[in-house]
């Protein structure tokens, strides 16, 4: 390939899904359907995250949602987005967002073969200073045939079909994983298109960064404050690992998809399951990081075989390079 070529062979996802398609004959395109859907909410969310500071889309919605947070003007514009732009599809049966208390069924002329769950806008404290967020979400396969109930999105991290993220950053950064690897695509605005810029991505097998929001050290539990203590006072004679933590899962995630490294939301005495909600934060984020060759786990167990019960159920994350997730995993062995 000569340089021109790669300059003219404009790999775009709408294509490069196209391409995952042509390798399972029996799909009618749906999921590239639906996907392109998402590709488009995304789009205009990037737009809104841009414009936010001019359109006085910023502070808060006057709203507080089910997580008991003030809802920000763009969380729920955000999420109106999706919503629109998923059931427009004609290809989704239930949708969960962190946003909605309920699980959104669509009307039965609309519907279609996929549970998709999202969060609109993650990192929504970071809005009004300008820092990056992003967009979350998870796909499901309904079980069968029959009426859709809550039974198709309570379903294992394990059995999603794909996972994904958009960043909102300094560039668009939509990445992205169907069960065959992790790629990155990023929004050139000139021609509206996610082109992929970050392909095959892996996480290197171990890191020098740890992510962990330390202001809640005082109530974390054993293994937790113990892993840290390692990363900041070695006794293996390496050198200390640096603290990075943006407060956007988004931002923290993709930063440790690309430098390596771990990124911890513990569980601790005020919040016994954590922060991060498993449906719509811990399973996509895990799929991604074990489909780039890292790891995910909640203290107990590996978080892909977590079976949730409520659709905003809680779990503590420890997740990243596969080499120091095992660190936290012997610790909280030897807590057994
Ligand atoms: P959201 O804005 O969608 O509610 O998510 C915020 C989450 C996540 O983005 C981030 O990792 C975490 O909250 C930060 O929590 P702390 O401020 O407690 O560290
Ligand atoms: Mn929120
Ligand atoms: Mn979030
Ligand atoms: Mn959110």
């Amino acid at each position: 390939h000569s340089a021109d070529a790669h300059r003219t062979d404009l790999m775009t996802i709408t294509r490069f899904v196209l391409n995952e398609q042509s390798k399972h004959p029996e799909s009618r395109g749906d999921f590239s359907i639906l996907l392109s859907h998402i590709v488009l909410g995304c789009k205009f969310v990037c737009t809104a995250v841009n414009k936010a500071g001019l359109a006085k889309l910023l502070g808060l919605a006057g709203e507080t949602n089910v997580q008991g947070e003030d809802q920000k003007k763009l969380d729920v514009l955000s999420n109106e987005v999706f919503i629109k732009a998923l059931v427009s599809s004609g290809r989704t049966c239930i949708l969960v967002s962190e946003e909605d208390e309920e699980a959104t069924f669509v009307e039965p002329a609309k519907r279609g073969k996929y549970c998709v769950v999202f969060d609109p806008l993650d990192g929504s404290s970071n809005i009004d200073c300008g820092v990056s967020i992003g967009t979350i979400f998870g796909i499901y396969m309904i079980k069968d045939g029959h009426e859709p109930t809550l039974d198709d999105v309570l379903q294992p991290g394990k059995n999603m079909l794909a996972a994904g993220y958009c960043m909102y950053g300094s560039s668009c950064t939509l990445v992205l994983s169907t069960g065959s690897g992790v790629n990155g695509f990023t929004l050139d605005p000139s021609l509206g298109e996610f082109i992929l810029t970050h392909p095959d991505i892996k996480i290197p097998k171990k890191g020098k960064i740890y992510s962990v929001n330390e202001g809640n050290a005082k109530n974390w539990d054993g293994p937790t404050s113990e892993y840290v203590q390692k990363c900041k006072y070695p006794t293996d004679g390496s050198s200390p690992k640096s603290l990075r933590y943006i407060g956007s899962m988004v931002a923290d995630v993709h930063r440790t998809l690309l430098y390596g490294g771990i990124f911890l939301y513990p569980a601790d005495k005020k919040s016994p399951n954590g922060k991060l909600r498993v449906l719509y934060e811990v399973f996509p984020m895990s799929f991604l990081m074990e489909q780039a060759g890292g790891q995910s786990f909640t203290g107990k167990q590996r978080a892909l075989d977590l079976v949730p019960k409520k659709i905003h159920e809680r779990a503590p994350i420890f997740l990243g390079s596969y080499d120091d997730v095992e660190e936290i995993k012997k610790l909280y062995a030897a807590e057994e």
